[in-house]
């Protein structure tokens, strides 16, 4: 299901905290990067923090640079994004600034709490979601219904905790303020939990004043059959490297990348590689990886084209070659047209062999590009 794209926002002191434990709202930001994150906001469809921070902040939320409003309006969105907060509890204040500044704001609940804040005449729209909040079903609903591509998500720890957790942010922008908060009580930005295994990818350094900026981007490829943003990545990548083969009248151009369950890529390879007119992307990238390698249980194989079900060139076919390498998940943008092989089912062949095959179509065009030739 097609979600916005979520950018986790947040500011830390060097001794990791969001805030202290006073009554006053910490600053950690320098007014360059308050104005940096006002730039951020502007170009977002959508700006949503927890319950937890309106209780604690009672923040407005707004884009203060009236340039930036009017670029908006110009460009045909509404002034200000949309301001979404989440509670479970219903349990929040009528009279915070939040409801009463900026523009549409919509609050998802459950139904308990949508009860509890129809009550209390909360002006916005009340969008319960049963007896649990989903955060996968709220994303869903913000895009097809409230139309948000764009999400950025302002805190506090506890909403940030679970976005990352769940394998449901695509970005995370952390601005490391130069002051120490000391106390044990105050919160922090990632709670403790399930986090993906191995390393982030640090996309970007920016040093604010006295902040540095850092943007990250998760790695590790999702465990199922729905798509998470780090897919998304390597389907990229693996489409991209498409676009390196050397042009064939009598083979698909195809890209392919091994990522380990930790989000290390463990090698990558494209169709006709190394001067050899008939490999395929997958057989060269499986070639790089030692067949003794534990991790290859748990990776995933991403192929901007599906896995070949059967060929002339060699005694086994690409899905054959996954399968027997022990890989269970394999990501792909685009199902092998009848270009060459009549009826060819790379997926039907996986999935017999009991690996979990997931198909991307907003990546196809992409994939396609490089064959353009072949499949007009
Ligand atoms: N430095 C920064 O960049 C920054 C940014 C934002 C916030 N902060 C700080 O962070 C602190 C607040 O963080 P926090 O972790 O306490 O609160 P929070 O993450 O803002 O909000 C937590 C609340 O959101 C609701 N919620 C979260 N997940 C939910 C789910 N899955 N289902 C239903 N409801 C859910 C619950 O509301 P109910 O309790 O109503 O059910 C929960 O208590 C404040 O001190 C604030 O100043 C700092």
């Amino acid at each position: 299901m097609p979600r916005p794209y979520v950018l986790l926002s947040a500011a830390v002191s060097l001794d990791g905290y969001l805030d202290d434990t006073g009554p006053e709202r910490l600053l950690l930001s320098s007014p360059a990067d308050f104005d940096r994150v006002d730039e951020v906001r502007a170009s977002v469809d959508a700006i949503l923090v927890g319950a937890g921070t309106l209780r604690a902040d009672n923040p407005r939320l707004l884009v203060n640079s009236p340039g930036r409003r009017a670029a908006r309006v110009a460009a045909g969105k509404p002034e200000y994004p949309l301001k979404v907060t989440v509670s479970a509890s219903g349990e929040l204040d009528p009279d915070a600034v939040f409801w009463h500044t900026g523009g549409d704001k919509a609050v998802y609940t459950t139904d308990a709490g949508a009860r509890r804040l129809r009550e209390a005449g909360i002006a916005a729209e009340v969008v319960p979601l049963g007896a649990a909040l989903d955060w996968a079903r709220l994303l869903e609903h913000l895009h097809d219904v409230l139309g948000v591509r764009r999400l950025m998500v302002e805190g506090g720890g506890t909403v940030h905790t679970q976005l990352l957790q769940q394998r449901l942010a695509d970005e995370v922008q952390l601005v490391l303020a130069p002051l120490f908060v000391g106390d044990a009580k105050a919160p922090r930005l990632f709670g403790p939990g399930e986090y993906q295994g191995g390393r982030l990818r640090l996309v970007e350094t920016r040093v604010i004043e006295d902040v540095v900026l850092m943007r990250y981007e998760p790695t590790a490829p999702g465990t199922g059959s729905l798509a998470v943003p780090a897919d998304r990545h390597w389907l990229r990548v693996a489409c991209e490297l498409a676009a390196q083969c050397p042009p064939s009248r009598t083979a698909f151009s195809v890209g392919a990348v091994v990522v380990a369950a930790d989000g290390t890529e463990l090698a990558r390879g494209h169709s006709r590689e190394a001067g050899d007119p008939v490999t395929h992307a997958e057989e060269a990238a499986l070639a790089k990886v030692d067949p003794a390698d534990a991790r290859l249980a748990g990776a995933t194989v991403y192929s901007s084209l599906e896995p070949c079900a059967r060929r002339a060139s060699r005694p086994r076919p690409c899905a054959r070659l996954i399968l027997d390498a022990g890989v269970r998940r394999v990501v792909t943008a685009w199902r092998e047209p009848d270009t060459f092989v009549q009826g060819a089912d790379g997926t039907g062949v996986l999935a017999a062999g009991g690996a979990e095959v997931v198909v991307v179509p907003e990546f196809e065009e992409a994939a396609k590009e490089p064959n353009r030739h072949l499949v007009g």
